[in-house]
């Protein structure tokens, strides 16, 4: 029998439903999970094919002990979000790119996927369903959870002979305790997040559980997240538990990162920078003024490579900040440049952009910025990212699907 036999099947009973707000306090939305009105159940027997899937009342499941997602871990999840517009219209966000990315990950562990089709109706339907869960414009969204898990029963170690994929939805806010405002991470250097051939790639249930020690006792010094490094140079930046990173170089075109200002001033007059304001304006050229020199800023996060998840917002990021003039390199970025960096951000479906205030690696404590907010461009790739997916601005990318 279903594990699901519990729960009557609503035939479209939810499409009469209420339309208006669910009565929750709309002001104080943070990242917890409050339970909705509907989630989405799909199940695939032993011959590989997904039933036509369900809205079911949302509540418990119920799954045989001997599960593959509870034994062996075979399961993945996703993340997306949908928006309430002011005429009353929902946006989502690249649904099908999440599609896509539950079906790489499902054909690394073993599993049968939703086609993409199959994946994005059956988002619709959800929200649709819990529509009076979505916040107000600028109150924050409603949270998509796609899950997709070895439901059947299994002993040996082997892939599960049944799946479900099972989506629900929660009203969520800003992800970090801190709002929008600067986040503190802490490197660490002994335990990892993934290694090279792994899973690290790919959204699978595990990769958030082998975090957790990590991040506790972060979280119990004080920092709100951590950030990884690859376990075998010990060096390079990988990812933050929860989001993708990014850090931003302001480059003095004329001398490159790391030259000594001095030949600046030599060659070139006064640098104004803040890198380099310490120097002395000596040497200018004739006539004493200071040169203008423009400071080009360089966006780097670490490249995709088996260890870190491909986010969707770090896609839409990197494509953001390249449609506004900046150059963006996808590269392997050590902790020396991070520690060096003029402004630093993450990314992730529920962080969305989040500046970070400072950094600890090893005992020392990097600051950036004011402490105050967003960097100058991490605020401008917030600002163009969310209107994108408030519909405040034109799509003309098409990442949006409207409801
Ligand atoms: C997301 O950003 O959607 C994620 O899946 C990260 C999770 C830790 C909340």
């Amino acid at each position: 029998p279903s594990p699901f036999t519990r729960y009557a099947v609503l035939s479209n009973t939810f499409s009469n439903q209420k339309t208006e707000l669910a009565d929750i306090d709309w002001d104080n939305l943070g990242f917890a999970f409050l339970p909705t009105d509907y989630m989405y159940v799909m199940k695939c027997s032993r011959d590989g094919n997904f039933s036509k899937g369900e809205l079911q009342r949302f509540g418990n499941i119920e799954l045989s002990p001997s599960a593959g997602i509870l034994n062996y871990g075979q399961g993945l999840f996703e993340g997306l979000k949908a928006y309430r517009k002011e005429d009353g219209s929902i946006l989502l966000f690249r649904p099908e790119e999440n599609a896509q990315r539950m079906r790489m990950g499902a054909e690394r562990m073993c599993m049968p996927s939703p086609s993409i089709e199959q994946f994005v109706e059956a988002v619709k339907a959800t929200v649709l369903a819990n529509k009076r869960w979505i916040p107000p414009p600028g109150k924050g969204s409603l949270y998509i959870r796609p899950l997709l898990m070895g439901s059947g029963a299994v002993l040996g170690l082997a892939p599960a002979p049944e799946y479900t994929f099972l989506i629900y939805v929660s009203p969520v806010g800003n992800y970090f305790k801190e709002g929008v405002a600067p986040i503190h991470l802490i490197v660490e250097h002994e335990l990892h997040r993934a290694t090279p051939g792994g899973t690290g790639g790919v959204k699978t249930i595990g990769n958030y559980a082998a975090v957790l020690k990590a991040q506790s006792a972060a979280k119990a010094k004080g920092y709100s997240d951590v950030l990884y490094l690859d376990c075998v140079h010990k060096r390079y930046l990988e990812e933050v538990s929860s989001c993708n990173i990014f850090v931003v170089k302001v480059c003095c075109p004329h001398l490159g990162w790391y030259d000594d200002c001095l030949m600046c001033v030599r060659a070139m007059g006064y640098c104004s920078c803040w890198r380099h304001r310490r120097c002395l304006p000596v040497g200018l050229p004739s006539g004493g003024q200071a040169l203008s020199i423009s400071h080009d800023k360089i966006i780097s996060t670490p490249a995709i490579k088996g260890t870190i998840l491909p986010g969707i917002t770090r896609k839409s990021i990197i494509d953001v900040a390249r449609s506004q003039g900046f150059q963006v390199e996808e590269r392997l970025v050590t902790v020396d440049e991070l520690l060096d960096a003029d402004e630093v951000f993450c990314t992730g479906t529920a962080v969305v952009v989040s500046p970070v205030g400072s950094i600890t690696y090893r005992g020392k404590r990097v600051a950036y910025g004011d402490g105050g907010g967003f960097g100058v461009v991490s605020q401008e790739l917030y600002s163009v990212l969310t209107q994108l997916q408030m519909g405040l601005i034109e799509d003309k990318m098409s990442w949006t699907l409207g409801l």
